[in-house]
């Protein structure tokens, strides 16, 4: 465990690129490691999460190399070519390496042993394996669906028509790519849409992908055993990473940041759209396509945050954007309530069991909901307001709860003392020096 002590030091700012989309990175990796030939990624996170599915994606088969800085070139296997480690694979923090995967073997004659760390195998399975069973897939787990557990995936899947019961775009990946090996049409219908990088890359790939809404359902379907073009593909920044720029730079008198290149997928931008309605002064510089999805500069200046009372964006567009925006809350003026947010109970932690006990400590009035958080901001006048700070806050493995609270240290009388900072590498390496390097005041300690 590395201790990490948060306090203000001056104003953010500069000019700056977070590391490459999470989701983006993973689908990269899985799906160029099916196409048939040589594909390209650049800008790719070399984060914990990736590398486990780097990892994973070697260990069934395909050729992967690391050619520079998050530059690497992938040899396909084909779509049905993947063969079964000869290991227990470990997807250490990973959810989304661990659904997605688990997708792409249900349909293959293969038989895994997937673990991961303590919160990986804390988190509910049940919903990619009741759909992947509906394939045809058998799996053996611990405590009927949790890590470990093993999965032989069938050799003659069964096309499925699934609608998930919650907003998730793990399961609906893994539903598709489980269709990816499957002769038909898989179909998934969402009623709430999530991020579609997977329908994106299926599509640039050449799948026979489609998606219409009716009646407000997402339908995507996928025709499936096609032959996957390889792709070069230039990975935007990561906008769930940006984000602790955006409240950092809001929250902190006198900042003025710039962050480059961001994935503004409208699927993924709900933080932009939170934080603005809250007064945050953020705009749209540059505006241009990468890897086939939108990206821009966000330039955000420091502003008077006001509660956030009607959420005004779905919640499934930043749904990782949460832990941040309670921060921004605590800073502002007013009483913010959230609801309608239980998924975040089973992320790498219950996030807001975690961020309520952590903003507690830490002087923030705070009650937690069976389904969200009410925080009492400590803004008043027009401006955001320092919170009392001084309390250590435990991060559960949870790189986005480390990564809130070191924000939250900015605008605190007394230091935030963030239990660990090692998880901050599954999505965000190199968080703290980038933070340093506008002007935040984050010290490690071992
Ligand atoms: C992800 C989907 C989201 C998100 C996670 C990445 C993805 O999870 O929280 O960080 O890449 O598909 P859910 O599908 O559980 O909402």
């Amino acid at each position: 465990m590395v201790k990490l002590i948060s306090s203000p030091n001056s104003a953010l700012s500069g000019r700056v690129r977070v590391p490459g989309d999470k989701s983006i990175s993973h689908r990269a990796l899985m799906l160029s490691a099916l196409a048939v030939g040589r594909s390209e990624v650049r800008g790719l996170l070399e984060g914990d999460d990736v590398l486990a599915t780097a990892a994973a994606m070697r260990a069934m088969g395909a050729t992967i190399n690391r050619l520079g800085d998050g530059h690497y070139e992938v040899y396909g296997v084909g779509v049905g070519g993947l063969m079964s480690p000869d290991d227990i694979i470990d997807m250490g923090n990973s959810g989304t390496s661990t659904r997605l995967l688990l997708g792409l073997m249900a349909s293959h004659d293969m038989t895994v042993t997937m673990t991961g760390d303590a919160s990986l195998r804390s988190r509910p399975m049940g919903r990619v394996m009741d759909p992947l069973g509906e394939f045809g897939a058998e799996f053996s787990a611990r405590g009927g669906r949790f890590l470990p557990l093993t999965i032989t995936g069938t050799a003659q899947p069964l096309v499925l028509d699934y609608s998930p019961p919650m907003a998730s775009a793990q399961v609906k990946s893994a539903v598709l790519l489980a269709g990816l090996n499957t002769p038909g049409r898989t179909i998934v219908r969402e009623k709430i849409a999530t991020r579609d990088h997977s329908e994106r890359m299926l599509s640039a790939m050449g799948a026979d992908i489609r998606v219409v809404v009716e009646d407000g359902v997402r339908i995507v379907s996928i025709e499936g055993q096609p032959e996957l073009s390889p792709i070069s593909i230039d990975v935007p920044g990561d906008i769930s990473s940006s984000a602790f720029l955006l409240a950092a730079a809001s929250m902190v008198p006198g900042s003025d940041v710039a962050v480059e290149a961001v994935g503004l997928n409208p699927l993924r931008t709900g933080i932009i759209g939170a934080l603005t309605a809250m007064g945050a002064d953020i705009v749209i510089e540059n505006e241009s396509t990468l890897g086939g999805e939108p990206v821009g500069t966000l330039r955000v200046r420091a502003a008077a945050l006001k509660a956030a009372t009607d959420l005004a964006v779905d919640p499934s567009t930043m749904i990782d954007e949460f832990p941040v925006l309670f921060c921004a809350a605590a800073v502002a003026e007013g009483v913010s309530r959230f609801t309608g947010l239980e998924e975040l109970r089973v992320k790498e932690s219950d996030r807001l069991n975690a961020m309520a006990v952590g903003l507690a400590a830490n002087g923030v009035q705070v009650e937690e909901l069976p389904d969200g958080l009410i925080i009492h901001g400590a803004g008043g006048h027009g401006a955001c307001e320092r919170i009392p700070g001084g309390g250590s806050v435990e991060t559960h493995l949870d790189h986005r709860i480390a990564m809130s609270f070191s924000v939250l240290g900015q605008m605190a009388t007394a230091p935030v003392t963030i239990d660990d900072a090692s998880p901050m590498q599954t999505s965000f390496p190199g968080f703290t020096d980038l933070m340093t390097g506008l002007g935040a005041g984050l010290a490690l300690e071992d």
